[in-house]
């Protein structure tokens, strides 16, 4: 068993993670700014408040905690905002991760899982995507996920830093018991918006009916939180026993619409969503789909969450609870 830093600890994959890594027996340790993270998703005594950028005081808590590996959420996310203030991602999401790999360097912590994103490829030329489609993102906030995946392929190379850079699809739902949630503050993620148009009467636009898909709304590959978490323990794991880099996708292989998550949320509320449709929203390819056959292949990783009531019910179970 090994003791993993987990940056980013704080927020909404990050937590549910390090709770999966202490449920398998790992010890960690959270690293945040707490910038945007939420203290009610890290236990007591748990936190080291650190903003990354802060390389001394990085290297500090590697050494007192004598980590073993790194799981690196900690990043700005908001592909919204990120065209907004494309300098704050480079500087946040580069910026912060060179500073952690500086530390990891000269503390000779030489493991690390990245959390990476769908948003690499862009508008892909074929879906369901493989992970040799190229680099091709279409806002900031992916750019700088591959600006870290490519010095990581460097560190890899002359540093022999390993790290598995894990490119997610859409992360949603929510563990039940652990008491751990999405909680975006301004929230963009379409289920939880859903939610919350059930629980307040005021609609959620859905973002274009006219793309080229069946029903005309884009389609996503929803992904169980738990079931992203689960994917870090066997990639930080299999970096543990000597594997080597590479890069995975994380999703489920299945692609449902905007319309059809609607439509899971009323059965599973049993309350009708309100609506608006709008224009499109900018960069949205119309359909993302994971083919996440490498990471079963490759770590026996298989999505045990799939179905699409069920995440919607879990994340449900969460917004309740306010
Ligand atoms: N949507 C709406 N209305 C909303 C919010 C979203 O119709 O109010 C639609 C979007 O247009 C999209 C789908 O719901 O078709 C999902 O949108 P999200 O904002 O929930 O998620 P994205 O697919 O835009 O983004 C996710 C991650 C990003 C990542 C991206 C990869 O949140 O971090 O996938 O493409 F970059």
């Amino acid at each position: 068993m090994a003791k993993i830093l987990v940056t980013g600890g704080a927020g909404y994959i990050g937590s549910h993670t390090r709770y999966f890594l202490e449920k398998s027996g790992h010890t960690t340790v959270v690293l945040d700014s707490m910038e945007r993270g939420d203290q009610r998703a890290v236990p007591a005594g748990m936190l080291r408040q650190v903003d990354l950028r802060d390389s001394a005081k990085v290297k500090q808590v590697l050494r007192e905690e004598k980590a073993d590996a790194v799981i690196h959420f900690a990043a700005y996310m908001a592909v919204g905002e990120s065209n907004e203030r494309p300098e704050a991602y480079f500087i946040n999401n580069v910026g912060g991760s060179l500073s952690l790999f500086e530390a990891m360097l000269e503390t000779g912590v030489k493991c690390l899982v990245f959390s990476s994103t769908a948003a690499a490829y862009g508008i892909p030329g074929k879906v369901p995507i493989t992970e040799d489609q190229p680099y091709a993102p279409i806002n900031p906030y992916g750019e700088s996920k591959v600006m870290v995946e490519k010095i990581l392929g460097w560190l890899d190379k002359f540093r022999e830093l390993r790290s598995i850079r894990l490119r997610y699809f859409n992360a949603c739902g929510a563990e039940p018991e652990s008491g751990l949630g999405e909680r975006h503050d301004p929230e963009t993620h379409l289920i939880p918006l859903i939610l919350r148009a059930v629980q307040t009467g005021k609609p959620v636009t859905l973002f274009g009916d006219d793309y080229p898909t069946p029903d005309g709304t884009c389609i996503r590959d929803y992904i169980h939180v738990s079931d992203l978490a689960e994917a870090h323990i066997v990639a930080v794991e299999y970096l543990l026993k000597g594997g080597g880099s590479d890069a995975f996708n994380v999703g489920t292989g299945g692609g449902r619409s905007v319309k059809e998550v609607l439509a899971a949320v009323e059965r599973v509320t049993g309350k009708k969503a309100p609506h608006t449709i709008g224009p499109r929203r900018e960069g949205d390819p119309p359909s993302l789909v994971a083919d996440s056959s490498k990471l079963q292949k490759t770590l026996g990783w298989r999505p045990k969450r799939a179905d699409l009531d069920g995440i919607v019910r879990d994340a449900w179970e969460f917004a309740q609870k306010g």
